[in-house]
């Protein structure tokens, strides 16, 4: 992350250390979750494509990928645990008050919750959306979970919903963990403009996104590591090879030049890249 100390004083008062958060306070924790950091998942292993399949179908965000989710991109994602929880930890320094957190194509709700762990300016509260009724009934079983182990949390609606279809109410945090990608490329320019236009002055746009690179040897080393961070991780070459030729066809990566000038485009004054672990990265731009 970026140091505080290169950071400007237009931007360092938020950087100021805050006390410990009451609602950070333990409740009880039902039966039927594990807590990694205080995250409520389940920790089914992910074996979709250990098997040779005959044909290889599109990746789809379905039943059988919702139950081995959470292991699927933490062993797949470079950095991903280290993203979402300071996703949180950005976001309370943008949030503002009486205001709306966006977690756009929320998935199980990882953002959400580590957006509630960690904001505690008042009056807001979350909006988490994603298109698949499945991803959508788990998390709101989580966030059932989250609120039975933790006071006081922020208020959260999860809608089953396309996020471009969404109208956005002022915002001053919207999230958008690793969605784009499977956003339409030639629909993505409009999406980020109205997201930049529901952005309340001071608030942010946090986007994680996996990269690929224009110069062909960088793209090559990095997606070389990529394989050997997933091999690292108890991935067989079949599944890797089965994974990459389902989501091929459903996820379209940018490079980081084509994201900062598309987020110029919509209208953003300033993208600033605070992560990066081999081809995942994640910006902050400001409305
Ligand atoms: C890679 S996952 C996001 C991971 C999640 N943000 C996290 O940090 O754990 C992408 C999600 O975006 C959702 N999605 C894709 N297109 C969408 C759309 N047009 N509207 C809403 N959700 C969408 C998918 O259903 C999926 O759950």
């Amino acid at each position: 992350m970026q140091s505080v100390g290169t950071i400007s004083a237009k931007y360092a008062r938020r950087f100021i250390r805050q006390p410990a958060h009451p609602r950070a306070k333990l409740a009880k924790m039902p039966a039927f979750s594990i807590y990694a950091a205080g995250t409520a998942v389940s920790k089914d292993p992910d074996r979709l494509f250990a098997q040779p399949l005959a044909q290889v179908p599109d990746f789809a965000f379905n039943e059988d990928v919702v139950r081995v989710f959470p292991d699927m991109i933490k062993r797949s994602v470079p950095g991903y645990p280290t993203i979402v929880e300071n996703l949180g930890v950005l976001a309370a320094q943008f949030a503002q008050p009486n205001s709306v957190l966006y977690d756009l194509g929320s998935s199980l709700g990882a953002v959400t919750q580590a957006l509630r762990r960690h904001v505690r300016t008042d009056g807001c509260r979350v909006i988490a959306v994603d298109n698949s009724a499945a991803m959508v009934e788990r998390c709101r079983e989580y966030l059932n979970g989250q609120d039975s182990m933790f006071q006081e949390l922020l208020p959260v609606e999860v809608i089953e919903g396309d996020i471009l279809a969404l109208e956005f109410q002022p915002a001053s945090v919207v999230a958008l963990n690793f969605t784009l990608q499977f956003i339409a490329p030639d629909q993505r320019t409009a999406l980020l403009s109205r997201i930049q236009q529901s952005l309340l002055p001071g608030g942010a746009l946090i986007l994680s996104e996996k990269l690929r690179f224009n110069d062909p040897e960088e793209h090559a080393l990095l997606t070389d590591l990529h394989v050997a961070f997933k091999r690292a991780n108890g991935y067989s070459e079949l599944e890797i090879a089965q994974k990459r030729s389902a989501i091929e066809n459903v996820m379209k990566p940018d490079s980081l030049e084509e994201h900062r000038e598309r987020l110029l485009a919509a209208g953003f004054s300033k993208v600033v890249p605070w992560f990066q672990c081999l081809n995942f990265a994640s910006l902050i731009a400001l409305p």
